[in-house]
């Protein structure tokens, strides 16, 4: 079997993905249409023309247009339900799922109806596709935490429904400690504890992710190779990291594929794992980052076994059934 079917055919988890960072520009365009939403797009090869980024909050003006689109039970079925497919084509088995409500009850969408259109879709694939997935919901760290703490108000009455809280959008000039508290309740309440970090921002907010808001895992955290001292505790901590390779390249945090540092860091001893984080907008899904990774970096069969053990590891899978997966 050569490198590029072993990609494609072993089962793999996936650990960084956002839901609305799937939504592919066919589905944008129908949805637009569905629910009346005009765009300033009309046709998919303007859409994908747009998707040229100099930096994160490039990205992000157009992520949160494009999730303007998203009104009903239905439109979030339907965006969760074309991942699923689209990851069980890639034999991936178990897959957790960022959620960012703030980016929908801002603009007046009901907290139940994006939980349950997702929820549903979950539920079928688990019952028709095999795939296990699970649901982080992620803060926008460009709010105020008060945002937060009464979004966590809300959502408090779903929490069976998902398995932890994540922070994502604007990193630089939102460091970690801004959601120190909301992190402390949501602890408290039994979630797991993941936050972007080192992304595009420093080091010390990588730092800051570990010691302030007691994470279980590193979302990005790339930036941390600038501080030797930290690389060191966070093997030693046995952290891992979500890293994600197309979307480093799309938004110029990393200046090439041939220059990404996922196997060095790998070689180092970090627990790294690979992701598509937004397939819709970076150029791909996971099998498309493995398959970059395969054409410009020296990877091998057993880099992406390990990679992928590494995910399976690091997931928030219950520790009685993790087994069944390694
Ligand atoms: N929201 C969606 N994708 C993101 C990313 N890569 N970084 C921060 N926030 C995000
Ligand atoms: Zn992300």
């Amino acid at each position: 079997m050569d490198l590029l079917e072993y990609i494609e055919k072993i089962p793999k988890a996936e650990l960084h993905l956002h839901i609305e960072g799937t939504l592919q520009p066919e589905l944008l365009l129908k949805l637009a249409k569905r629910n009346n939403v005009s765009l300033p797009y009309s046709s998919i090869q303007k859409i994908k023309d747009a998707y040229q980024f100099q930096n994160l909050q490039d990205f992000l003006d157009i992520y949160y247009a494009g999730a303007n689109v998203l009104r009903t039970e239905q439109d979030f079925f339907d965006l969760t339900w074309d991942y699923l497919e689209d990851a069980h084509r890639q034999h991936i088995i178990h897959v957790e799922i960022f959620f960012d409500p703030q980016t929908h009850t801002e603009r007046g969408i009901p907290f139940s109806v994006i939980i349950s259109g997702i929820h549903k879709a979950m539920e079928r694939a688990k019952k028709n596709l095999g795939i296990n997935s699970q649901l982080i919901l992620s803060f926008l760290r460009h709010l105020p935490e008060e945002s937060a703490f009464k979004t966590w108000e809300e959502a408090k009455q779903y929490k069976h429904l998902f398995v932890g809280i994540g922070l994502d959008s604007s990193e630089l000039g939102n460091p970690p400690k801004k959601f120190k508290n909301i992190f402390a309740e949501a602890k408290k309440d039994g979630m797991k504890l993941v936050a972007h970090a080192g992304e595009e921002g420093p080091a010390s907010y990588v730092r800051e992710a570990i010691d302030v808001l007691n994470i279980d895992r590193i979302d990005h955290g790339n930036k941390c190779l600038d501080d030797e001292n930290l690389v060191t505790e966070i093997i030693k901590k046995g952290l891992a990291l979500t890293i994600c390779p197309l979307s480093n390249i799309v938004l110029k945090n990393t200046p090439c594929m041939e220059e990404h540092p996922i196997l060095k860091m790998l070689e180092k001893g970090l627990k790294v794992t690979v992701n598509s984080d937004d397939p819709a907008y970076f150029g791909g899904n996971l099998v498309k980052n493995f398959e970059a990774m395969a054409t410009n970096l020296p990877l091998t069969k057993n880099h992406v076994y390990q990679l992928t053990k590494n995910a399976f590891e690091a997931s928030f899978i219950d520790e009685s059934l993790k087994e069944q997966y390694l």
